[in-house]
């Protein structure tokens, strides 16, 4: 596809995304425009015909974005961040919108209806989202029931986590569920994840732990599954604690690591918005520079050991870059999608290009963790 004509398509899309559009999702309810922008998008992913519409209003391609990464073609790095498509209904729609790949879920060992409303708050002066979600999901049995036939046009992980339940307090519960999601999808898609990381399940985080995640991680290891495992970690930990973490997960079968959740800190000066809820997650902007940090620490550390996906505050093609140049090897994300756009993915593949060329590098993967070399 031409690059003037890309160029002029997406800034069309954009100011009619942020003049009409965006005022009127952001004047109503914004978990009812999730599930409404879930099921618009299931609708339209559902049709060949419109899947070609899509592709031709928001596509880009461009060979020095793809990558070969643990066996997976990526023809693109940026992907959908777990949490946006929690009962995997939208795989068909995302490689229509421009996505490399996605990730769906979280999706956990039994059905959970997640916390109770109100339970998703933006924050539009500090450009993210308060989630309380609670990883509201149909559960793994249903959902792989549903996936195990499907074909796929891009890679897709899945991301998988404890039901939000008194039960799971119990260690040895949270084991068997995690357990039990991670075999319904041995066999689906291309890459597991490992969520530890949900700020808002009962119990916290208890896999944060390094002799709980060693059991979690044990246990996982004996369910045979054939493709990348990846473990996704807070932006809140301290260095003690990630290097904790990371001597774990060296000693499992452990491919890569998603850098990061929502953060749970308040206390952070991209917190601008004068009321913020107390609890859950926060998305977008504050994240960015966390995450950031993270991946910068682990690449330094462990180089090449992990294959890193940088996820948090990722609003433009710079963002990315920032965090490819860190050490990521791909990027993910939500919040940047919601404030700018659906053309936001076009616009950060094809920047990218431009970033890299003008570094002088022939592809993405020379530029992973260049900043830190
Ligand atoms: C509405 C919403 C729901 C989310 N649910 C999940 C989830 O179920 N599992 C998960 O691993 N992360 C979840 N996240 C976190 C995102 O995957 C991502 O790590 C975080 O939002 C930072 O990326 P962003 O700034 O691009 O949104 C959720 C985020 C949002 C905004």
């Amino acid at each position: 596809m031409n690059n003037l004509f890309v160029k002029g398509r997406n800034k069309a899309i954009m100011l009619a995304y942020k003049s009409v559009l965006k005022p009127i999702f952001f004047s109503m309810d914004p978990e009812n425009v999730h599930d409404k922008m879930v099921s618009f998008g299931k609708t339209l992913g559902a049709s060949s015909l419109t899947r070609g519409i899509l592709r031709l209003t928001f596509g880009y391609t461009n060979p020095v974005l793809e990558q070969d990464i643990l066996g997976i073609r990526f023809r693109n790095p940026v992907g959908l961040a777990a949490g946006f498509d929690k009962n995997a209904e939208l795989h068909q729609i995302l490689p229509g919108v421009g996505f490399g790949f996605g990730e769906l879920g979280s999706i956990t060992g039994y059905p959970c209806e997640g916390n109770f409303k109100p339970r998703l708050w933006r924050l539009r002066r500090s450009k993210g989202l308060v989630v309380y979600y609670g990883l509201k999901n149909k559960g793994c049995e249903i959902i792989s029931n549903e996936l195990r036939t499907r074909q796929f046009d891009i890679p897709i992980g899945i991301s998988v986590a404890m039901t939000n339940c008194r039960d799971n307090v119990d260690v040895a519960n949270a084991l068997n569920d995690y357990a039990k999601a991670f075999t319904s999808f041995q066999n689906i898609g291309e890459y597991i994840t490992v969520n530890i990381s949900c700020p808002n399940a009962e119990g916290g985080q208890p896999f944060v732990d390094p002799e709980k995640l060693n059991l979690l991680l044990g246990k996982l290891d004996n369910i045979e599954v054939k493709k990348p495992v990846f473990v996704k970690i807070s932006p809140d930990l301290n260095p003690g604690r990630i290097d904790e973490i990371l001597s774990v997960l060296k000693q499992h079968r452990v491919h890569g690591i998603i850098c990061s959740n929502l953060t749970k800190k308040r206390s952070n000066p991209a917190i601008i918005d004068g009321i913020v809820p107390e609890k859950g997650g926060i998305s977008g902007a504050p994240v960015r520079d966390l995450s950031d940090n993270l991946i910068s620490y682990i690449y330094k550390k462990e180089k090449d050991r992990f294959v890193i996906i940088g996820c948090g505050g990722i609003f433009n093609a710079r963002d990315a870059y920032k965090k490819i140049r860190a050490g990521a090897s791909l990027v993910q994300m939500i919040t940047g999608m919601i404030f700018e756009g659906p053309q936001v993915i076009s616009e950060i593949n094809m920047g990218l290009v431009k970033l890299l060329k003008k570094d002088g590098y022939r592809n993405v993967k020379e530029a992973v963790g260049a900043d830190v070399k």
